[in-house]
């Protein structure tokens, strides 16, 4: 049998990456039954991760997702006014069981943007366990609550002795960010959802990570609306394939607006680099082959040296960016040392 931690750890490896230690937080909380926050900045998957670990875990039925905009009022995060009851009773009471008091998990979205009033409610409800309105009583059947917000918990428990109490209600508290957002984290990201795209999604990753390092941070999910859009954008006009000029539709898509302009640029550098890390690769692969078919005479052995001359010309030629000089240039040194081996074996043939 599973334990919570790989249940979850499962469940989000799936179609998430840097999710390890929302998987332990989550573990944590639930089994615990202690309330946690998850904050960050947008678009880090705090949502769908928490959505995807309680559909995982088959508790959807068992939770209650409150969002917590400025509008929200208490009487929604109460269930509701009885109406009923206020117009044949004339009392104010509201209808719990239609509320996350009656879940077993709560999720509260954007918890720290509801009115200060509402916070108020709130941390008084948690802390008695259980809501007392006049002669109105419901006790909370919540055992933990899912926070998710932007703002940082500690900035909202400077605000004051009301809000830092609301916050001390949520011993759990995990930043959501990646630790790096190079071309490799955004690729990883597009792995976990294959689509027709993948062929192009290493460029498109790497026309990310180089807008993050210069300057214009691309978050997690506008990256993966990029990619739809892209994909639409061949779709649009009939193609099975991503071509280099759907990618100009990113500049419909915010946050990618400025990446737009020197789009065309930007993606025909990533394709020259791809092309020449393709090129590598396959010559690394004929290499390979060569050597692996050198057979046991002379002749034979003499065949795999003129092979492999063929080869030491063709890779003289091979032009590569910068950033694969190095592995070019071993590559070549590879080939010039087996050709050497090469001749070596054909003599040492021809003596026996
Ligand atoms: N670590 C990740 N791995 C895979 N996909 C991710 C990751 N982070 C973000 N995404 C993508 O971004 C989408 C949006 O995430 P989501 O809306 O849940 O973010 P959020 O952190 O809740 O944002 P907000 O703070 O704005 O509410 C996800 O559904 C997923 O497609
Ligand atoms: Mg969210």
């Amino acid at each position: 049998m599973a334990t919570m931690l790989e249940r979850i750890r499962t469940i989000l490896s799936a179609t998430f990456i840097h999710y390890e230690e929302v998987a332990e937080v989550l573990a944590v909380a639930i089994t615990a039954r202690k309330n946690c926050i998850l904050w960050g900045p947008a678009g880090h998957a705090k949502s769908a991760m928490v959505g995807a670990v309680i559909q995982g875990l088959g508790l959807t039925a068992d939770t209650f997702v409150q969002s917590f905009g400025e509008g929200l009022d208490e009487a929604t995060l109460w269930g509701g006014l009885d109406f009923q009851k206020l117009e044949d009773e004339k009392v104010l009471e509201y209808h719990p069981e239609r509320s996350f008091l009656a879940a077993r998990i709560g999720v509260f979205e954007e918890i720290f943007d509801a009115p200060a009033s509402v916070l108020l409610a709130l941390k008084d409800t948690l802390t008695a366990g259980c809501l007392r309105k006049g002669a109105q009583q419901f006790p909370m059947a919540t055992q933990v609550v899912i926070g998710l917000t932007n703002r940082e918990p500690q900035e909202i428990a400077d605000l004051g002795p009301a809000a830092q109490a609301l916050v001390e209600r949520f011993p759990l508290q995990l930043r959501v960010a990646w630790p790096a957002y190079t071309a490799a984290d955004y690729a990883a990201m597009y792995g976990k959802a294959p689509s027709a795209l993948n062929g192009f999604t290493p460029i498109l990753a790497e026309v990310i990570a180089r807008a993050v390092a210069g300057g214009q941070f691309v978050s997690p999910r506008t990256a993966m609306y990029a990619r739809e859009a892209v994909i639409g954008r061949a779709a649009a006009r009939g193609a099975a394939k991503v071509e280099k000029e759907d990618l100009g539709v990113l500049r419909f898509v915010p946050g990618l607006e400025k990446l737009g302009a020197t789009m065309a640029q930007e993606v025909e550098g990533a394709m020259a680099r791809a092309a020449a890390a393709e090129a590598l690769a396959g010559f690394e692969r004929r290499l390979a082959e060569v050597m692996a078919e050198m057979g046991d005479t002379p002749i034979k052995a003499l065949q795999t040296v003129k092979r492999l001359t063929v080869l030491e010309s063709e890779a003289a030629s091979l032009a590569v960016p910068d950033d694969l000089t190095k592995r070019r240039d071993a590559l070549r040194q590879g080939v010039g040392q087996n050709i050497t081996l090469a001749r070596r074996r054909a003599e040492d043939l021809t003596r026996i």
